[in-house]
């Protein structure tokens, strides 16, 4: 069954992403339906309606539930309960059950491991008793992650021993449940973002390359600069996972490239990711048209990327002093500005990002490096620029 354009889509979440989902439904010509508790909420302005109440409400869940044809999700945590209340009345596409492991590192990072899918080592804590006997299994440096609600790196602190982390999860509220994941040697990550539609045809972007800061991603590279195996083995394990969970929608999964190309996976979204923004402004259907596409049951779009690209995400830490210096953005003929309407620029915030092209992806990486250091230094000026 396919949903066509002149009908109603929901989306729970109104943040930069569901903004962009928004935005591009209604450019095909659908009306959405945005449920997301902040007044200020990004998609809003996009949106037809703004149901604005929590996502467990029952009144707004009703309203979705007999206004839309379909219902998709802008982010892993939404109830659970929501998605199944939903999905009795709707198609909701990605399923509860997908959005349910991928909510969960415990669930998701054992799934991974039960399906014999390559992640780095980790031990689940339930409960600190249980971990105690057990920590010594994994080896350290670790990271501890908790278990739901992190994201950007939130909830994640690094320990040098079985005994800090003993230490931290007993000292830290709300920390268990988590994981504790030993600390990889991370030569490169990288991430592969594909589509599925219900009928099960899958489209995928080339694999981008990704650089955190302080454990929020900083640029993406696209296309990666890997090998072309290493990219091919990527994308298998991808497709992989897209099928072993009968996954309707776009999914993004991140992975780390250790040694001579190991690939481990990191975790997985089950939505567009921060990481595939490049295809908004270089590939024929981008990361959110396609969201629209596998939602409504229609033939997935070309994903094929007309030139390389950078995408540097912009934080709220440039607004400290003032609002950066645009100008610089737009003498820059190959760049892209996008911005979320967020109002309050705090340090960590994701307030935008800007989409640099050019022939090729190193070379769209020195001018975006160079760009990026100028909103930076503010200065207005960039040494050699033309
Ligand atoms: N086991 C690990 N080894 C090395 N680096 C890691 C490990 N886990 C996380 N990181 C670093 O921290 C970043 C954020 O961690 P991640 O688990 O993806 O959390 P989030 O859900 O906040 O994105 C990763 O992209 C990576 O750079
Ligand atoms: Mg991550």
């Amino acid at each position: 069954m396919s949903s066509s354009p002149a009908t109603t889509l929901g989306v729970l979440g109104g943040g930069q992403l569901g903004r962009m989902f928004a935005s591009a439904a209604r450019t095909m010509g659908y009306d959405v339906i945005v449920l997301d508790p902040d007044p200020y909420s990004p998609a809003a302005h996009f949106a037809t309606t703004h149901l604005c109440a929590p996502y467990d409400d029952p009144l707004a869940l009703e309203r979705l539930a007999m206004g839309c044809a379909a219902v998709t999700t802008e982010f892993e945590n939404a109830p659970s309960s929501a998605l199944e209340y939903l999905a009795q009345h709707v198609p909701v596409r990605p399923s509860s059950e997908a959005v349910a492991i991928a909510q969960d590192r415990i669930r998701e990072k054992t799934f991974f491991r039960d399906h014999g899918f390559p992640v780095a080592p980790f031990l689940a804590v339930e409960n600190l008793e249980e971990f105690q006997q057990r920590a010594h299994e994994i080896k350290y440096p670790a990271i501890i992650k908790t278990a739901r609600f992190g994201y950007d790196g939130k909830g994640q602190f690094r320990v040098e021993t079985p005994e800090e982390a003993v230490i931290v999860l007993s000292t830290q509220p709300g920390l268990i449940p988590a994981v504790v994941e030993t600390l990889v040697p991370l030569r490169l990550e990288i991430s592969v973002l594909l589509a599925r539609s219900p009928n099960g045809q899958t489209a995928l972007w080339p694999v981008a390359e990704n650089r955190h800061q302080g454990g929020i991603l900083d640029l993406t590279i696209a296309p990666a600069r890997i090998r072309d195996e290493l990219a091919s083995r990527a994308t298998r394990i991808a497709v992989e996972i897209a099928e072993r969970l009968q996954y309707v929608g776009v999914l993004a999964i991140e992975f780390f490239v250790t040694g001579i190309d190991t690939l481990l996976i990191n975790e997985m979204a089950p939505r567009p990711h921060n990481s595939g923004h490049f295809t908004l402004d270089t590939c024929i259907t981008n990361q959110f048209e396609q969201q629209v596409r596998a939602l409504c049951g229609l033939p997935l779009g070309s994903t094929e990327m007309m030139k390389p690209a950078v995408m540097i995400n912009l934080l709220g830490d440039l607004w400290q002093k003032a609002p950066p210096p645009w100008e610089i953005v737009f003498q820059e003929p190959d760049a892209k500005l996008h911005l979320y309407g967020k109002k309050e620029p705090r340090p960590g915030r994701k307030m935008g990002h800007i989409t640099l092209l050019a022939n090729s992806a190193n070379e769209a990486l020195e001018k975006a490096l160079r760009l990026k250091a100028a909103l930076e230094s503010g200065s207005g000026k960039r040494n050699g620029a033309s």
